[in-house]
């Protein structure tokens, strides 16, 4: 794999097989890998607020045998105390590994550029790449065969909808993908993914109307309506998002068994309704649990090489 793990357009088809057989793995036995990242340290700088990601970083660097230090937001002020670059150039002389959610996605590209040590995207604007490995491992436990799938989005073509495409087309899983208009996916990662979906059975189908797009799913995502930092179009977002709430009747379209799926925090009776969030085909605590086995295999797979202080 490169040195970071930025997006999933960036590793090949292999690798995202790779990392998700070896969270399987991961979970199956969480005594084997007790010592694998013995003394190494990650950064975790965390510009917006964050339960499940803080959490299963740091739990997942406890496991491996190593720490993990936060960052708040107050502390970097990243590109305003000091540059990006130079706060790259400190933390690679202290420490393993970077872990970082910030705004704007560039941040993340130009940190990974002057770091020495790997740095991992934990959520920017444009993309939440460990979230949708994570949601692919589930997938496939409750699911089987990816190929054989198709997943409905609906509501906002955001980050979350952004990497999970990105997944879907490494894995050859179909989408279908239901936004607002004005709200759709932005074009270059649609062209990522038709590009690295080309030989795999991807296939993306891109509609304003939730009920073609959960018809006949296997699996159907919501996300919050109002991503983080996006506070002020609260009010105008739930007025045109209403349509696209995950409710009995979107879910009642989809193949029968089909599962709900949600990257959380959720807000009940916005995207989804507690009858769907609470019943039995909601996978969403699932989902949570593997973004920590996914991870230790992403830590494992860029720390794990190197041996540190002998
Ligand atoms: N799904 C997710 O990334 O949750 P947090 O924002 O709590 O980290
Ligand atoms: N789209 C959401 C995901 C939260 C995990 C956000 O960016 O706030």
């Amino acid at each position: 794999m490169k040195k970071d793990f930025i997006s999933v357009h960036d590793i090949t088809r292999y690798e995202f097989h790779e990392l998700l057989d070896l969270a399987q793995e991961i979970k199956k036995d969480r005594e084997k890998y007790r010592k694998a990242l013995k003394n190494q340290v990650l950064a975790m700088i965390f510009e917006k607020p964050s339960l499940r990601t803080r959490m299963t970083f740091e739990v997942g660097m406890l496991e491996l045998g190593g720490t993990a230090i936060y960052l708040s937001p107050n502390e970097i002020q990243l590109g305003k105390r000091e540059t990006v670059e130079d706060v790259a150039h400190n933390l690679e002389r202290w420490v393993d590994g970077i872990m970082i959610r910030t705004f704007a996605h560039d941040n993340i590209v130009r940190l990974a550029a002057a770091s020495k040590v790997p740095v991992i995207n934990a959520l920017t604007d444009l993309s939440h790449p460990c979230q949708a490995m994570a949601d692919f491992l589930t997938l496939r436990e409750h699911k089987g065969g990816l190929s054989e799938l198709t997943l409905a989005w609906s509501g906002d073509g955001n980050n979350v909808a952004h990497s999970l495409m990105l997944a879907a087309a490494k894995a050859g899983t179909k989408m279908a993908v239901a936004t607002p208009k004005g709200y759709e996916p932005a074009p270059a990662i649609v062209r990522w993914a038709r590009e690295d979906g080309r030989d795999t059975g991807f296939e993306l189908l891109l509609t304003n109307d939730p009920r073609e797009a959960v018809r006949g799913a296997d699996a159907v995502y919501a996300d919050v309506w109002t991503s983080m930092g996006q506070e002020a179009e609260k009010e105008a977002r739930i007025k045109t998002f209403i349509p696209y709430q995950v409710n009995p009747a979107l879910m009642a379209l989809a193949k029968p068994g089909a599962i709900f799926m949600h990257c959380l925090p959720a807000h009940r009776e916005e995207e989804v309704t507690a009858s769907v969030l609470d019943s039995p085909c909601s996978v969403v605590f699932d989902q949570a649990e593997n973004r920590l086995h996914i991870q230790k295999a992403i830590l494992l797979t860029l720390m794990g090489k190197k041996e540190k202080h002998g």
